[in-house]
């Protein structure tokens, strides 16, 4: 029986997602897991695991982008999105999509899609030069397609992801003026309020790839590894010293993770004053992290042995997601006058 909330109910809509490219870290937990275990019960939550996204710069390694599919899925249910209330869908597997996106290229211009700042960024960071992939350049349109597609109205997605929400509102907002009706709705990012989480190397974004990250299925040693190599203050030699907590990365984490606001207001205080040794302030990260990572990596463990489990909630939101997706598209096809067989 499902116990989705009835759609009667007046519940905004939520679609986010990740491309599958890796298991997920704490950085993705501050950015945007966390808000989406809290929105759930008061949200229509579709939770997308995007890999056709994830081919438009991983091309050449599909077997990575599979494997994620699971990896992804797993991390969602074990930091307690609960299948029961969220939807959780495979992209490539919803051809309404790939649709949409088709439809909405039209609707943009490669001049547009050049100047997404997002788009600039990511190409200057994977190092593409002048050999972007289309699908890449593309992606904001097809991105667009995923939002609209279940008529979400809320996206929570890290900041860096601003952009690509504002660019899917430009091309919701021509489309409507093309069909002469509100056919969808503009969605709003969801940014969480603590920034962007650092690696642990201090460097501005966390990321498996360089080596940075702190994965949520890390152990307690892996866990109190990363923090003993934690970037701190760099001219904090002596303990008695005064200590600087900007750009600290031990204490941005603390910022992050710690829920006793108060204590952590107090250790900043004694920092900057001298006399607190950056060992201490790391024992208590530590601590903080390893209370909300062993409860996430020991679910994590008990569904890694049971993946049946995992697909069966995959196959029952995939098809759900299907059905949304189809009727959407329709809806989309038909208001623009495009041909019917009726
Ligand atoms: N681009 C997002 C990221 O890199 C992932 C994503 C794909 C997404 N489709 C989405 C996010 C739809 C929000 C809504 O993290």
């Amino acid at each position: 029986m499902s116990m989705h909330p009835s759609p009667s109910v007046e519940r905004p809509v939520i679609l986010t997602g990740d491309r599958t490219t890796g298991p997920l870290h704490l950085g993705h937990y501050v950015g945007s897991l966390r808000n989406r275990v809290a929105l759930q019960h008061s949200h229509h939550q579709h939770l997308l695991l995007a890999d056709a996204q994830a081919l438009t710069d991983n091309a050449h390694d599909p077997a990575k982008v599979r494997r994620n599919v699971l990896e992804v899925a797993t991390d969602y249910l074990a930091v307690g999105i609960d299948p029961d209330v969220t939807t959780i869908c495979v992209q490539s597997a919803l051809p309404a999509l790939a649709e949409l996106t088709v439809l909405y290229l039209n609707f943009v211009t490669v001049a547009r899609l050049e100047r997404n700042p997002t788009i600039k960024d990511e190409i200057q960071a994977r190092g593409f030069g002048r050999d972007i992939p289309a699908g890449f350049l593309c992606y904001p349109a097809a991105q667009a397609a995923d939002i609209t597609a279940f008529k979400a109205t809320v996206v929570p997605v890290g900041e860096d992801q601003a952009p690509i929400i504002e660019q899917t509102n430009e091309i919701v907002r021509r489309l409507n003026k093309q069909a002469g009706r509100d056919l969808l709705p503009e969605a709003q990012a969801l940014i969480p309020a603590v920034g962007r989480l650092p690696g642990v190397d201090g460097r501005a974004k966390m990321s498996k790839s360089q080596g940075n990250a702190v994965l949520l299925s890390a152990s307690d040693k892996e866990i109190t590894a990363a923090v003993h190599r934690m970037y701190t203050d760099p001219h904090h030699l002596r303990a008695s010293d005064p200590g600087r907590i900007e750009g600290n990365v031990v204490f941005t984490y603390l910022d992050a993770f710690d829920e006793d606001h108060q204590a952590v207001a107090e250790l900043k205080a004694h920092y900057q004053r001298g006399g607190l040794g950056d060992m201490a302030v790391k024992r208590r990260l530590e601590a903080v992290l390893h209370g909300i990572v062993g409860p996430i990596r020991e679910r994590r463990a008990a569904l890694a042995r049971d993946p049946a489990f995992v697909m069966d909630v995959l196959r029952t939101g995939t098809a759900r997601a299907r059905d949304l997706t189809a009727a959407t598209q329709a809806e989309v096809h038909a208001g623009l006058g495009l041909f019917t067989w009726t």
